[in-house]
């Protein structure tokens, strides 16, 4: 990737300045008091929203909110009624929709490729009209490839020929090959299965940790949101803002009755999300008799392969990576048939174990340390 932002022209220290730019806490958007209608229908009212840059800012909300609405305001692919919205700073009524749908990454829930074109000339649509030499666009585009984790020989096949997933990354690829700070991702990834789903938020995680972009993130999945969000905007039907802020403020502070109802029940659970787990003690391997039964973890090639009691082997649960949350934790014993937690290293290694007790007593403590009551 880095060649590739040189080969457009820039220095080395340009470079620099953009990436720096870019991971500043300014505004890279800002609402104010946007309002949507459509004849006397009112599809967003009066939304004011400051988006940071270099972060991820989710838009969530049930269907119908205008999530979508809101995002395409943005880039002038729907005009606002009222109201101002600016994008870094200027107006963007300023720009032709045209300057700002190329200067603005897009990522659709379909992935939005063109049908008839080979994956590599879509990953480098922005480019090509950019008037970058094709070859360099498709140097570029190959790169981007293994960037987001496709094999290079899908290069020359035609959308049509991809799994779900594998297209969400293509067109992850082409919103990154368009250079642009900005980038607008409306449900990219509510066609996929969940275990791809996981990988491909992930991936945006990881990338984003490269590349700094400001991206807003549209989902109707609170888990979603909460896994991504640097910040999350909550949306409520009849396009207002119910609620702005971390995943953990939302979580923790409900602004209402919506909020806390779209957020459910089970938040004690997701607010685990943001507790470490790094006190928890990993015991070794071999430490895996329970009083009522003998559990054998069963290793290959060093990776755990489910659990093995009185000749029978049972599939495991959930692993839990090293590094991971209190909830990945929490996760990982309740779901394995021994009631052990087997933590693994980031190469998929089975390092340890986790005792259940151990885990629902820091799951206590992290309660008590919150609400100061037992
Ligand atoms: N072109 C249009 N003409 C009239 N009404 C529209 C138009 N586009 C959207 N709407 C209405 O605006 C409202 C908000 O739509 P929007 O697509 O922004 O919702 P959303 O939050 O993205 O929903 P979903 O989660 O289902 O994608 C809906 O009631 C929708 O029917
Ligand atoms: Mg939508």
């Amino acid at each position: 990737m880095d060649s590739l932002v040189q080969e457009n022209g820039d220095s080395q220290a340009s470079q620099a300045d953009r990436q720096k730019d870019r991971s500043e806490t300014g505004a890279a958007i800002e609402f104010r008091s946007v309002t949507k209608k459509y004849g006397s229908h009112t599809v967003v009212e009066n939304l004011s929203l400051t988006i940071p840059s270099g972060k991820i800012t989710v838009f969530v909300g049930p269907s119908g909110c205008g999530k979508t609405t809101s995002l395409r305001m943005i880039n002038r692919m729907v005009e606002h009624t009222s109201g101002e919205i600016l994008v870094k700073g200027q107006p963007n009524t300023e720009s032709s929709p045209h300057e700002l749908r190329r200067s603005i990454g897009y990522v659709l829930q379909q992935a939005g490729l063109m049908p008839h074109r080979k994956i590599i000339d879509n990953i480098a649509t922005v480019p090509y009209l950019k008037n970058v030499p094709k070859k360099q666009a498709r140097a570029q585009a190959k790169e981007l490839m293994k960037t987001v984790g496709l094999s290079e020989d899908l290069a020359n096949r035609y959308p049509a020929q991809l799994s779900g997933g594998q297209a969400q990354r293509v067109g992850v690829a082409r919103a990154l090959a368009s250079e642009s700070d900005i980038i607008l991702m409306d449900e990219p990834f509510s066609a996929v299965d969940p275990v791809v789903r996981a990988d491909l938020q992930q991936e945006i995680l990881r990338l984003q940790e490269k590349f700094h972009r400001t991206i807003i993130f549209v989902t109707h999945d609170i888990d979603e949101a909460i896994q991504l969000g640097d910040y999350i905007a909550v949306f409520a039907t009849g396009g207002r803002l119910a609620q702005f802020g971390t995943p953990e403020e939302i979580l923790r502070e409900p602004a209402d009755d919506f909020v806390s109802g779209f957020v459910g029940r089970d938040r004690g659970m997701r607010r685990l999300t943001f507790a470490s787990a790094q006190n928890l003690p990993i015991h070794p391997l071999e430490a895996q008799d329970t009083p009522w039964q003998k559990w054998q973890l069963k290793i290959k090639d060093g990776m755990p392969a489910g659990w093995e009691t009185e000749g029978r082997t049972i599939p495991g649960g959930s692993l839990f990576v090293e590094g991971g949350t209190l909830r990945d934790a929490l996760d990982s014993v309740l779901s394995s048939p021994s009631g052990w937690g087997v933590v693994v290293d980031r190469q998929g290694k089975a390092i340890g174990l986790l005792n259940s007790d151990d885990v629902l007593d820091a799951t206590e403590e992290e309660r008590y340390r919150r609400y100061g009551v037992a």
